[in-house]
């Protein structure tokens, strides 16, 4: 298929728009939108398409509250990392959508998965949780095209979310994804807005 200049400008207005959502209604997600999302992740590209991203669809209120819970163990933990005026900055910012978002997923990795037969991986052996965070991307562009919020979330302890969804021992924790309708757009990072990081411009040094 040959793609054409409203390709690119679509794909620009994508990722211009693409946001990390924390500001979400409580709308449902259509269940064919649900599916759309999903099938994005079956479009990522993998090491040795072993595609290791390992998915649970948490729908459970308990457990729910109980990443909720952890969230704010984790996020009280963080911000006494930061002193004084900083630290006052970093409790101001909203860094989780977990209240309102009526999708929530929970993103593990398969860490020695008999797919892809190893290839790749052995001489970078995190490529594996850079395959799953492909498919996450896939899914967040798509989910900006059907007008729907993505929040990446990872303010939580690994170990704890293994032992919280009983995962198998070869899953690792990579995220917690929220998921529903944003209460706004935007084409400016929320930590650029409160001036906590700034954009800065890719560079492409040349050797
Ligand atoms: C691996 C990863 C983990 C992230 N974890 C969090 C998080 O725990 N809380 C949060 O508010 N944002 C999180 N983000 C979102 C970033 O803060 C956000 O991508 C960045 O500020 C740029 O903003 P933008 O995504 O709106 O362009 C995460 C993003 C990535 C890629």
């Amino acid at each position: 298929m040959k793609m054409t200049e409203q390709h690119a400008d679509a794909l620009k207005d994508l990722l211009t728009w693409r946001r990390d959502v924390r500001h979400f209604s409580q709308a449902p997600v259509s269940p064919k939108h649900l599916d759309q999302l999903r099938a994005a992740m079956d479009l990522a590209p993998s090491v040795g398409n072993a595609r290791p991203w390992r998915i649970i669809r948490v729908l459970n209120p308990a457990l729910r509250a109980q990443v909720r819970d952890e969230f704010s163990r984790c996020n009280a933990e963080a911000a006494s990392d930061y002193s004084s005026e900083k630290q006052e900055k970093y409790l101001k910012l909203k860094l989780a959508g977990l209240d309102n978002a009526p999708e929530q997923l929970a993103i593990f990795t398969e860490i020695d998965p008999s797919e892809g037969h190893g290839l790749g991986r052995k001489t970078i052996a995190r490529t594996l949780e850079q395959s799953t965070a492909m498919a996450v991307y896939n899914l967040w562009l798509t989910a900006r095209a059907l007008n729907l919020g993505v929040g990446m979330l990872s303010i939580l302890d690994p170990t704890r979310m293994q032992a919280l969804f009983e995962t198998p021992a070869g899953w690792q924790f990579t995220a917690y994804l929220c998921i529903g309708q944003a209460e706004f757009d935007d084409d400016t990072p929320l930590l650029h807005r409160e001036d906590w990081q700034a954009n800065t411009r890719t560079n492409w040094e040349t050797r």
